[in-house]
């Protein structure tokens, strides 16, 4: 196996190669998922749920990313290395700067962020400063103070719209790939379609072009949360956390997970 890389990704989408991506936080389950061949590793800002125990993402700071990426990428080779801008981290366009040259400085590959409308101009002003980015769209965990909880998006006709605008407008802006989280399975269908960049689905229907779910989640963990629909144990499949993600990347490959009952209508 060669290691990913950013172009590679694009590729996979064009011979319709489903893309398979998990979240770690630390050098063992990097090492383990590098070795199973997951395709990519998320740093994600989720750490700050279920690592460090808050109820949102929020209290993340850019120190915290850098120093999980840093602990990934000192294990997984192969794997594309994907870090995650903390909550502000993205406000302005020198702050986002100087965070992703961090991330990339310590091994990620791509840096991701969420929204859209003014963070166009983020994205922007990164991919043309050589960042490659992955935009994160749909539930955006960061937006739980506005959107008054974790609910599913882009459910009635005008916020189906909006969203599959958003979701050009960060294509147009310079994003390589786009995270859809909990967005109806027939809407993610739709712009995984009309887009050139990979989609990557969490709650988002079978039809994106590749899959992501948190390590925790995928292992069966109680995250002393409701456990989203779109939540399947791996481990009760796979016997052991190294037959867990073999047992995910078969699955997503293979069109089987997710299932219908995974998504929303
Ligand atoms: O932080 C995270 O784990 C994420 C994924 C759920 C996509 O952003
Ligand atoms: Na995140």
């Amino acid at each position: 196996r060669r290691p990913w890389t950013v172009p590679m990704l694009a590729e996979a989408k064009h011979k319709g190669r489903k893309l398979t991506m998990l979240t770690a936080y630390d050098a063992s389950f990097g090492r383990a998922m590098d070795r199973a061949g997951l395709d990519l590793i998320l740093i994600g800002d989720s750490l700050g749920m279920v690592m460090q125990g808050h109820d949102s993402t929020l209290p993340v700071t850019v120190d915290q990313i850098e120093y999980h990426t840093a602990c990934v990428a000192k294990a997984a080779f192969n794997s594309l290395i994907v870090a995650d801008l903390p909550f502000q981290a993205d406000a302005d366009p020198d702050r986002a700067l100087q965070a992703s040259t961090r991330f990339l400085q310590a091994g990620a590959k791509m840096i991701k962020l969420e929204g859209a409308g003014f963070k166009c101009d983020i994205i922007r002003y990164l991919s043309e400063r050589e960042i490659p980015i992955c935009s994160h769209l749909g539930l955006t965990p960061q937006s739980v103070l506005r959107f008054g909880g974790y609910k599913v998006q882009g459910r009635d006709e005008a916020a189906a719209a909006a969203l599959m605008q958003q979701a050009k407008d960060v294509e147009q802006a310079g994003a390589d790939m786009l995270v859809l989280e909990c967005v109806p399975s027939a809407l993610a269908a739709e712009i995984t379609r009309t887009l050139k960049i990979p989609t990557i689905g969490i709650g988002a229907g079978p039809d994106c072009d590749g899959q992501v779910l948190v390590l925790h989640d995928m292992l069966g963990m109680d995250s002393g949360h409701r456990r989203p629909r779109f939540v399947k144990d791996f481990l009760a499949v796979g016997g052991s956390i190294e037959g867990a993600i073999a047992a995910y990347i078969e699955a997503v490959q293979s069109g089987d997970f997710p299932a219908p009952e995974h998504g929303y209508a």
